[in-house]
């Protein structure tokens, strides 16, 4: 999959990019993620990329020309797909991350500040995305929350796949506690049916877990079971 950022903060994804999962799927070429600095593209002297709103009101807008510019440099085909993060979009979940991990290409829009001029949000973006209820102070943090999420699902990235099926969503559902060595720790001990060796047992255990983890967190989503 290729990954297009556009951002004006193109160094807060240098650490990002460069660690752990992501860094591994640069790497074996799962993805190939190019960052673009919308600032480049600015046209005058000042390098200008925000302007006051028109109506008046708090805060800065994102001004419509190096957006343009930026977005048409980077989107080469027409149906490539333009994400915009922003707290109106449509709320994030994993059934919608599974459908974006299968793209080949994507292009990411990073707005900062208050809001990017509407304009642009017609004429080039196709899904506008927010990560949760609550206002970040720009979609450079949800760019990497979106990224992160769908490299993990890519072919190749986890070493073992049941690991991305068995996470908490994948079933519509939180995910299970889990234990490893030692076998008790500050008083602490392992469940005994996970060292049973039974692994029906074990398996309805976890199910059983996962959905008293869910009733109790997420309520929402087990509203259908009696
Ligand atoms: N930009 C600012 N807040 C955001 C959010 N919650 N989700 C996506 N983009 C955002």
């Amino acid at each position: 999959m290729k990954i297009e950022i556009l951002t004006l903060f193109p160094q807060m994804f240098e650490n990002f990019l460069n660690e752990s999962m992501i860094k591994i799927a640069i790497k074996q070429k799962a993805i190939t993620v190019n960052v673009t600095n919308i600032r480049d593209f600015a046209i005058d002297k000042n390098k200008t990329t925000d302007d006051y709103p028109y109506g008046g009101g708090a805060g800065m807008i994102m001004k419509p020309e190096p957006l343009y510019e930026a977005i048409q440099h980077v989107k080469k085909k027409k149906h490539i797909p333009v994400i915009y993060f922003t707290p109106q979009g449509k709320q994030l979940n994993q059934e919608m991350v599974n459908k974006y991990s299968k793209l080949k290409e994507i292009i990411l829009l990073c707005g900062h500040y208050k809001e990017i001029d509407q304009r642009i949000r017609d004429l080039f973006v196709t899904d506008e995305l927010s990560i949760g209820d609550y206002v970040l102070s720009g979609g450079e943090i949800p760019a990497m929350v979106f990224i992160d999420a769908i490299t993990r699902l890519q072919e190749g990235v986890l070493g073992d796949i049941d690991s991305a099926k068995t996470d908490s969503f994948q079933k519509g559902m939180l995910g299970c506690p889990h234990y490893t060595r030692p076998p008790e720790f500050k008083g602490l001990k392992v469940p005994d049916v996970l060292i049973s060796g039974n692994h029906k047992k074990i398996e309805e255990w976890r199910k059983q877990k996962a959905l008293e983890i869910t009733k109790k967190n997420r309520p929402d989503l087990v509203k259908d079971e009696k």
